[in-house]
């Protein structure tokens, strides 16, 4: 198996360019709402996004709120509110959670038009922009905010268009097409949480480091998940052969000599990926 494949530095040029084409729309934007995935509230971040978003209000919204560790994802929360950030949770497929990134719009331009009117200004409406690394429900979150299914879910190009403006109502207008940012691998793990959460592909980690590091953090902190899923006490690096064995025994997966290593690995990675794993967060601070 292949455990040595480290070129991380893997950032496609299209992400280059949206990142040009929302630093040229953000200033008809008046606030940013950057989504997350609340199982990795720290690897899922856009690391420079106050360069990109050049003081415009913004809120994150803790998204896949219902596949995380919620005793460790809330120390994140306190942390991102105690550093001023406006925080709010979502389950962006599941529940109505849409409406509170509405409240919260609200509040803030109540804030907004408060200053434009000392100013001698009229009020104006807020115009939202959508943005984050792929697959965090960027896409789901629009869909529930303008009420229909305008956008597909799931695969697709990581490109921003043109700025269509859709109203939400008498406060709030959204721009259609989210901004898709890539993230920065500020170092192994963090891009090991991210290829974790299907955020980045395979085709810049191994399937077999991705399911190890899946491994490695179930061991340390989700004991009890690792045993009833896969069969195993504990992973270690040292009994690589014995884990894998023993998950390929238990999920019927034939050993012809060798134990099918990548079979193995895409399993582990679809356990997470199809939520048969959840209430987990890899993030710690
Ligand atoms: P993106 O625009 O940021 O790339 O993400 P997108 O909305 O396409 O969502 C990616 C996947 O995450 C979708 O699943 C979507 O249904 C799921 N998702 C989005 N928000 C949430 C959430 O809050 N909780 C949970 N559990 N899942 C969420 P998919 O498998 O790609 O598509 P499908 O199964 O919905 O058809």
């Amino acid at each position: 198996m292949n455990e040595n494949k480290t070129n991380i530095n893997y950032y496609p040029g299209h992400m280059y360019k949206t990142r040009k084409d929302i630093k040229n729309i953000i200033s008809n934007i008046d606030i940013v709402i950057e989504v997350i995935d609340s199982r990795i509230p720290f690897s899922s971040r856009i690391p420079d996004l106050k360069n990109i978003i050049n003081g415009k209000k913004s809120i994150i919204v803790f998204n896949k709120y219902d596949l995380c560790d919620e005793s460790i994802t809330n120390k994140w929360i306190e942390k991102y509110k105690s550093e001023g950030s406006i925080v709010i949770t979502s389950d962006a497929k599941n529940s109505n959670d849409y409406k509170k990134v509405i409240e919260e719009v609200k509040s803030l331009m109540i804030e907004i038009n408060e200053k434009r009117h000392l100013k001698g200004l009229l009020p104006k409406k807020a115009k939202c922009l959508i943005i984050g690394v792929p697959n965090v429900g960027k896409s789901t979150l629009i869909n529930k905010l303008i009420g229909k299914s305008i956008l597909g879910v799931g695969n697709k190009p990581g490109v921003t268009k043109k700025l269509n403006i859709v109203k939400i109502n008498e406060y709030m207008d959204l721009v259609d097409t989210p901004g898709i940012l890539w993230p920065k691998f500020e170092n192994n793990e963090v891009a090991l949480n991210l290829a974790s959460m299907t955020i980045i592909k395979e085709e810049v980690l191994t399937v077999e480091q991705i399911a190890i590091h899946i491994l490695k953090k179930l061991s340390d902190y989700y004991p009890s998940i690792l045993k009833s899923e896969f069969g195993i006490e504990k992973y270690s690096d040292e009994e690589i052969e014995e884990c894998f064995t023993t998950i390929s025994k238990s999920k019927n997966i034939p050993i012809k000599g060798e134990v099918d290593y990548e079979r193995v690995s895409t399993l582990i990675l679809n356990y997470i990926k199809q939520e048969k794993i959840k209430k987990i967060t890899f993030d710690r601070i």
